[in-house]
């Protein structure tokens, strides 16, 4: 017994940034930005990685069947409906992983069973029966979800819980998924299931949290001191509406807070969280708001004299946690134009960036670049240099067109102009237009050329990365189309030319996301 209560207290982090983030507006992730979480996922060392809901479309179908091939060091989930085609599907998406984990879900309270399922209690049992047992025929890793769990009738909650582990579930899922609990009602919940459900020593508990009312974090947090030995979580929070509980956040609590969570522990690696914010971050388009906790670019800033006084007397007086514990590039002065290969390929990996010869010496080249241009080169500098690296490799395997030049013609007193010239597997195409402004009339040239698919155009967003006026411009774009978006991304110290290669990018995902959609409904 006491050897269970050890391996109990390791929590399991399962990162569901891929289905529930992912499914949230205006986090849709391509193919291969999909994958490229999943090894981020794979290197921070969570438990399992929720990588999509299978039976939604042939592309998430694809996408989490990559992820399960390629996977190898974390267990990989996808979710089904409680019904034999998702199941079925599921299972195919799946059955390749290392550790494959099918997770099952069926709605519990009275207002989704009468209004979403149309079904009454006792179908919902026998339903849950006869799913879970359908799974148990394929493997036997098997997580079972009470969707809306927290506002449902406790005993029936016992009753499903209980009808799914003696037909082969082995973690239980209790979701706040309306975001509706609070901390002592989830502790309370998880406790009392435990104690209400005969087996219950048997199998995992499990929470997943949703932020509407501010509270996901705390929310798993009392779950995990009910008893819950897994955290469902997502990478910066994204999610549904307000968001899910944010990975950094649980983790980082836990780390910090162990007189309060005894050898409750993840065996995540968070030094490197920071790495993995950024790049989620990065994919959907969006920025980290400067207060968010942990990953926020104020969470270890320190403004206020006071404050500033008591950090350079002892860094304890006003962190509770330090930058390098995850992750965060401080800006130390690191390499100059005398290091070698070897001092570069050193620090890159202690950022977390372990690289083949190829891709090291592309590296050392523009790192070569950049020593003639800075006297030192920091590891904030290597980041971005590393950023723009894995956005030129991007570009390579979207394909589609290219920028090959542009000038642009502006003043305060005439209208822009601006010529430009694409290129697409060797053809070149060359326009010019004019419009308000340089940007304006760059992408009225580009879509001449490009002739895009009718879309909205959500974002185009401009900030610069220093307080300086050589600072670089990061430009963001974002398209919708088909209730998908389409995010571009780029940084320039010229910002007419990363507003042209950030709206490019996002044009580039969103043809071959077309082009993918009509070969698959030609072949139905
Ligand atoms: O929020 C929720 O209830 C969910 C389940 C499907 C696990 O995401
Ligand atoms: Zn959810």
């Amino acid at each position: 017994m006491a050897e269970i209560r050890d391996t109990m207290s390791q929590i399991k982090i399962f990162d569901t940034t891929l289905r529930d983030g992912e499914q949230s507006p205006g986090c849709s992730m391509n193919h291969r930005e999909k994958l490229k979480v999943a090894r981020c996922l794979e290197r921070l060392k969570v438990d399992v990685i929720e990588a999509g809901f299978a039976a939604a479309s042939p592309g998430d179908f694809e996408a989490v069947q990559a992820i399960a091939r390629t996977v190898k060091d974390c267990s990989v989930a996808t979710l089904a409906r409680s019904t034999i085609p998702d199941i079925d599907c599921a299972w195919g998406a799946i059955r390749e992983a290392a550790d494959p984990r099918l997770h099952l879900f069926i709605a519990t309270s009275p207002l989704h069973m009468e209004y979403k399922l149309r079904m009454t209690p006792e179908q919902v049992l026998e339903r849950t029966a006869q799913m879970v047992a359908h799974a148990r025929k394929y493997l036997s890793n098997i997580e079972f979800s009470c969707e809306d769990a927290t506002r449902s009738d406790l005993d029936f909650l016992i009753r499903v819980v209980d009808t799914a582990i003696r037909n082969g579930a082995t973690v239980i899922n209790l979701p706040d998924t309306t975001g509706y609990t609070t901390p002592d009602e989830m502790r309370r919940l998880i406790e009392s299931i435990r104690a209400g459900v005969p087996d219950s020593d048997l199998v995992e508990f499990s929470v997943h949290c949703h932020n509407d009312l501010g509270m996901a974090t705390a929310n798993a947090l009392a779950g995990v001191l009910g008893g819950a030995r897994q955290i469902e979580c997502t990478i910066n929070g994204i999610g549904e509406r307000a968001g899910n509980t944010s990975l950094e956040e649980v983790v980082m609590a836990m780390h910090t807070r162990t007189d309060i969570f005894g050898s409750c522990t993840s065996r995540v690696d968070t030094t490197q969280i920071s790495r993995a914010s950024k790049t989620v971050y990065n994919i959907i388009g969006q920025s980290a708001p400067l207060n968010k906790a942990i990953v926020g670019v104020n969470a270890f800033r320190h403004e206020s004299g006071i404050h500033q006084h008591g950090i350079l007397a002892n860094k304890q007086t006003y962190e509770i946690l330090t930058p390098e514990s995850v992750g965060v590039e401080t800006d130390n002065l690191v390499l100059g134009k005398h290091s070698g290969k070897h001092a570069l390929a050193a620090l890159l990996k202690e950022m977390g960036f372990d690289l083949d010869e190829k891709a090291l010496q592309r590296c050392f080249e523009e790192f070569k670049l950049l020593c003639d241009k800075k006297k030192s080169v920091t590891s904030r500098d290597l980041s971005a240099m590393m950023a723009r690296q894995s956005a030129s490799a991007d570009d390579e395997s979207t394909g589609g067109y290219k920028l090959e030049w542009f000038t642009v013609n502006t003043s305060n007193m005439t209208t822009s102009t601006c010529v430009i010239r694409l290129s697409l597997d060797g053809q070149i195409f060359e326009e010019a237009c004019t419009g308000d402004g340089p940007v304006d009339a760059a992408f009225a040239a580009i879509n001449r050329i490009v002739r895009p698919v009718e879309h909205g155009f959500e974002v185009f967003r401009f900030s610069g990365t220093s307080p300086a006026t050589d600072s670089m411009g990061e430009v963001t774009v974002k398209l919708t189309h088909n209730e998908r978006t389409f995010t571009g991304r780029a940084m320039n110290n010229n910002i007419v030319d990363a507003s042209i290669r950030a709206y490019l990018r996002a044009l580039n995902k969103m043809r071959a996301y077309v082009a993918r959609r009509a070969r698959y409904l030609a072949q139905q």
